[in-house]
Parts: structure tokens; C-alpha cells; sequence
């Protein structure tokens, strides 16, 4: 859990920019809520000098000054690269510089790399195997494992623990070895935006990914864009709700020196966080989907369930006639229900009982027995 420059600031974050989030999350309890890494994204590189030693450019004019100031306040620091030659936003990447990037980012005190493959995939890949033929693909995805598993090996090398986030959008089924190159959260899908057309398609896409995700190695549906565009109250919350229902990283993307108190509120809504953060680590999977109404389910390590109904739709929805299917959840008619964003102990609770879901909005439930 933490914060990451992109969704809001993108390439124009300023060091200034930084300490203020690590400030803000200090001081709107957001830190206290767990959202501990303060993660700098694309646009913070300069040049390399003649030794290939890379500096950050003048928006970042110290950057062990930084990372010791976000440490100072009891956050950790992350920073993003690319392996290819240039980042996304044409900034340097780590190509050919690998083992000299990683030590440059221990000797700051960096604790997180976000890893953004970008130009290695546009120029890189495709320059050594042109063509979309089927063997094409399969030599340039094995350039592409090989280049994340550099980096790998070139933070282990620097003895510094570093969580490592790869980002190449879910190509080639990246869940399923994402871990053999030692990445400990991966991103399965293309950009979000802050629209619930997008992030409710993220959303339900990860459908059948739960079993890849676990303790040390996650799912990464992107960072959060609660509070950021025009989304509503319900479409924040149902944002904030799936990403807890997947178990998924909570880096908050919005600009905190702008924070609501219903931003903050759902932020830092202490019964979501405790099922994103759940020490099961499982992640969430649809049990039951009718048009865009949907019905997810996860175990907790209590033996409690949790069940989210989503409205994906347009109108209101009453739920008539459909049923909560609480035995594939794993739960049972007859078990206890409390409705986690209201707080509210509805007692117990069977497959026939009524729920009224607003437009793009979502229940959860926790249910014990
Ligand atoms: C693409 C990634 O998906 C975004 O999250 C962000 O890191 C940008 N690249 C930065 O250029």
C-alpha cells in the first residue's frame, strides 16, 4: 500500500510534489492506514554521465535527500525504470545499465522498483524479431522474461530488499511466471483511466486470475484512481471495494494536497483495508454473473467470507429473483452478515434476501457463520 506519482502528476512530478504526498500521508492518517510506500513513476530521470552513471534531472535536484526525508516521516521510497533504452515518457531506461541502476537506487535507500517494459517492447523486441508470426512472439517474450530477470538478479546483487513491479500489461500470461523472475507484484492489464468504463472492465477482467495470486507475489490491476476524474461516491467505492475483493496493491494515484473527507473516508475505510490486506492473500474470484450485475467472493483467514454484488449498470437494481449463491462463496444460508461500508449488522443472512444496488455501485458483506 502506498502512493505513485503517475495517475495524477504524470510525467511533471516535482520533488516538491513527492514530499508533500509523503507529508499528506503523514498527516491524513493514511500512513497509519498502511499506505506506506511513496512511489516517484516516470519523468524523474536526467542523463548518464560519462561513467554510464545516471542522474535524476533538475525537477529532482537530491535524490538521498529525498529518500532520506520519505524515511524520516516512516515511508519508504520506490522509483520506476524501463528496460528498454527509454521509458514510456522517453526518459533513459535501464538498458545495458542494469546492475549499475540497481546500486545507484540501493546506495539512495530506494525500497520499491516499478519496472515498465515500454521501448524494450516497441523497439527492442520487435527489431529482433520482426513479424507477428507465431515464432516470432514466442523468442521476443523470451527476451522479455530475460530483461526482467536481469534486473532481478541485479537487485539481489545490491543486498538491499527492494519489492519489484513489473509492468508489461499482462503479456504472455505474465501471472503465470511472474514469480520465477522474481517479481512480487505484476501488472495485468493496460493503463487505467479515471473512468468507471475502464476501471470496471479492469475489474471484472481479472476474473479468473485468483489462483496466481498469493502472499509475496500479487496481481496488479493498476493503481487506484479513487478521487481522481468525475467518478462518483458509488463508483469510487466500488473502485476501492474490487481492489480489496482482488487482494490487489492500493497505491492511491490521487493529488493528496486535494483530498476529501469522502476520499479520505474511503481511503482509509479500515474494514476494506483488513480484507485487501488479509493474510490469506486470496484473491477474489466471480461466482455469478447475469448482464452487469456480478457476484465475487473471497476467503479470510478467519473463516469469514466476504461477497461483493456489483452493478455494473445503468439503473438501479433490485436483485430480484437472482440468488447470492452464498455456498459457492463457501458460506451458507443461516450465516451472519455485516454490510462492511455502512458498518451495519444485518444478522443472518440466506440466498433469497433482498439487495438494492445503485448504478455503478456495489455491496460488500462480510459473513461469518
Ligand atoms: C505506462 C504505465 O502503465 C503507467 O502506469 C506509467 O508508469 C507510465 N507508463 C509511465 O510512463
Amino acid at each position: 500500500m502506498g502512493w505513485n506519482s503517475w495517475n495524477w502528476f504524470k510525467e511533471n512530478v516535482t520533488d516538491k510534489d513527492v514530499r508533500q504526498a509523503a507529508d499528506l500521508l503523514v498527516s491524513s492518517g493514511m500512513r497509519d492506514a498502511g499506505y506506506v510506500y511513496v512511489n516517484i513513476d516516470d519523468g524523474w530521470q536526467g542523463q548518464r554521465d560519462k561513467d554510464g552513471v545516471l542522474h535524476s534531472n533538475e525537477k529532482f535536484p537530491d535524490m538521498k535527500a529525498l529518500a532520506d526525508y520519505v524515511h524520516g516521516k516512516g515511508l519508504k521510497l520506490g522509483i520506476y525504470s524501463s528496460p528498454g533504452p527509454k521509458t514510456c515518457a522517453r526518459f533513459e531506461g535501464s538498458m545495458g545499465h542494469e546492475e549499475q541502476d540497481a546500486q545507484l537506487y540501493a546506495s539512495w535507500g530506494v525500497d520499491y522498483l516499478k519496472y515498465d517494459l515500454c521501448s524494450f517492447h516497441n523497439g527492442v523486441m520487435r527489431k529482433a524479431y520482426p513479424g507477428d508470426g507465431a515464432e516470432g512472439m514466442v523468442a521476443q517474450y523470451k527476451m522479455m522474461r530475460e530483461a526482467f530477470e536481469k534486473m532481478h538478479q541485479a537487485l539481489l546483487k545490491t543486498k538491499r530488499p527492494i519489492i519489484y513491479s513489473l509492468c508489461q500489461y499482462g503479456f504472455d500470461s505474465v501471472w503465470q511466471w511472474g514469480p520465477e523472475v522474481g517479481a512480487n507484484l505484476w501488472r495485468t492489464t493496460g493503463d487505467i483511466t479515471p473512468t468507471f468504463d475502464r476501471l470496471s472492465l479492469i475489474g471484472r477482467e481479472q476474473a479468473g486470475l485468483a489462483r496466481y495470486s498469493g502472499p509475496g507475489h500479487w496481481n496488479d490491476p493498476d493503481m487506484l484512481e479513487v478521487g481522481n476524474g468525475k467518478l462518483t461516491l458509488d463508483e469510487n467505492r466500488t473502485h476501492m471495494g474490487m481492489w480489496a475483493m482482488l487482494a490487489a496493491p492500493l497505491l492511491a494515484g490521487n493529488n493528496l494536497s486535494q483530498l476529501t473527507p469522502e476520499i479520505k473516508a474511503i481511503l482509509t475505510n479500515a474494514d476494506i483495508i483488513a480484507i485487501d490486506q488479509d493474510r490469506l492473500g486470496k484473491q477474489a474470484d466471480r461466482i455469478y454473473a447475469e448482464g452487469p450485475i456480478e457476484i465475487w467472493a473471497r476467503p479470510l483467514a478467519d473463516g469469514s467470507r466476504v461477497l461483493a454484488i456489483f452493478n455494473f449498470g445503468e439503473q438501479r437494481s433490485y436483485l430480484r429473483g437472482i440468488s447470492l449463491h452464498l455456498q459457492q462463496s463457501g458460506a451458507d444460508n443461516g450465516w451472519h452478515a455485516r454490510d462492511v461500508w455502512d458498518g451495519k449488522d444485518l444478522g443472518s443472512i440466506s440466498d433469497t434476501t433482498h439487495f438494492t444496488v445503485p448504478r455503478h455501485g456495489s455491496i460488500l458483506l462480510r459473513l461469518s457463520k
